[in-house]
């Protein structure tokens, strides 16, 4: 949306052209790699989606990691890998894409949420303890916005309750907790490469494992349940007959994303310098202004800032989240709500009978949380019309107070 004059003095906006909330960047060494896939007669999965796994493995370190369609779909063959299915509770947290929640439906399994903390956003881990009962059987944390949520106590909780641990890291690609990568921390990490995250093949994802067993599994899993390696049967030395193991699914990666992703990934740990470098001007900008929140960042974790989000007071400001989005938007300058609790959407409110007030700081966050623009394509001049757009909105505000 681009407005040509501004809601708050009827003049100029901030900037003439709107700026997106993200976008990705993409180089000439991607397109190379695209051309020469193309031109291999190779395109679904194959050499590259086996090369990016290499390379993710040992960017992360991790013991064994599968490229896949989506996060969604490496969440989604996790809790199937570890045969979490009807009656079994998975405990995750509300404040987070439907994505995290809508994959224990698939399974007939049932979402038990627990509350954020409204500093970090992630789960509340002082609360998970309470709604584990004898059908829990894994947690789902999410590592919102790309820093790593507190593994260690949630870990601890999980191997007393003998529970599996499965992060939804979509957010998360090169986020560290306590010196070591997100990915090497618990049973599995499922991670998006979606084209607004941190590095993307497009749409896209990849899901760790600690054991040759569960990697295979999943691996079944990703190809309709066919026996390990099926996709080679067209190969000269492949062995054209299969067997089906399972009725799987099909969330394979193909090699045309690979090979953009093994490009996103050189240029991982340049963008997120760049994400940090925005971050610390965002930051030291706006912790001058009471009315928005900067995000809180704890000692021992990497944050990698695929998210920028700050906590409105609105009562303070005298205007909804909506409204601080309109505004904004009217200067040129895109924003996001990440996210709208999962308990507050209507089909999980009639499914689960969830009232608002279950879950209150997930609520007050669903109310207040604004995203701004977070991307390594933007210039110092983009950075810092989004600084004068979120004060003169401010500005407004009071002056509207008055
Ligand atoms: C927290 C979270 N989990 C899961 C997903 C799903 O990722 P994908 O689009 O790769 O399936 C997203 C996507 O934005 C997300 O933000």
């Amino acid at each position: 949306m681009s407005t040509d004059r501004s809601r708050i003095d009827g003049g100029l906006p901030v900037r003439k052209g709107f700026l997106p909330l993200a976008y990705p960047l993409l180089g000439t060494e991607e397109e190379q790699e695209v051309l020469h896939t193309l031109r291999s007669n190779w395109l679904s999965r194959g050499p590259k989606a086996q090369r990016f796994e290499m390379d993710l493995k040992a960017y992360i370190g991790c013991d064994y990691a599968h490229v896949v369609s989506s996060c969604t779909a490496g969440l989604h063959i996790a809790l199937v890998a570890n045969g979490i299915g009807e009656g079994d509770e998975v405990i995750t947290c509300p404040q987070t894409f439907v994505a995290t929640a809508n994959v224990i439906l698939y399974e007939r399994a049932t979402p038990v949420f627990v509350d954020c903390d409204r500093r970090t956003f992630n789960i509340d881990v002082e609360q998970i303890e309470d709604k584990i009962t004898s059908r829990t059987r894994a947690i789902m944390p999410i590592h919102m916005a790309g820093q790593p949520c507190d593994l260690e106590p949630i870990l601890d909780i999980a191997k007393r309750h003998r529970l599996i641990v499965i992060e939804d890291a979509a957010h998360a690609i090169g986020a560290v907790y306590k010196g070591r990568k997100i990915g090497t921390w618990s049973d599995h990490a499922a991670f998006s490469f979606y084209a607004t995250k941190n590095m993307t093949t497009g749409d896209g994802g990849m899901v760790t494992s600690r054991s040759k067993e569960m990697d295979t599994k999943l691996r079944v899993l990703s190809l309709h349940g066919m026996s390990a390696d099926a996709w080679r049967r067209y190969d000269k030395d492949g062995k054209p007959h299969w067997t089906l193991v399972y009725p799987g699914f099909k969330y394979n990666m193909t090699d045309i994303e690979a090979a953009i992703g093994i490009h996103q990934l050189d240029r991982l740990e340049g963008f997120i310098g760049k994400r940090e470098r925005i971050a610390k001007q965002y930051t030291d900008a706006f912790s001058e202004i009471p009315e928005v929140g900067v995000p809180h960042i704890a000692s021992d974790r990497r944050h990698i800032w695929h998210l920028y989000i700050l906590t409105l007071d609105i009562d303070a400001l005298g205007v909804s989240q909506n409204g601080f989005v309109d505004l904004l938007k009217s200067e040129n300058i895109g924003a996001g709500i990440h996210y709208t609790s999962v308990h507050l959407q209507p089909y999980y409110q009639d499914k689960f009978g969830f009232k608002p007030e279950d879950f209150p700081n997930a609520r007050w966050l669903s109310e207040r949380v604004v995203s701004l623009p977070m991307f390594p394509a933007m210039t110092e001049q983009d950075v810092n019309d989004v600084i004068v757009a979120v004060r003169k909105v401010v500005d407004y505000c009071r002056e509207r107070e008055l």
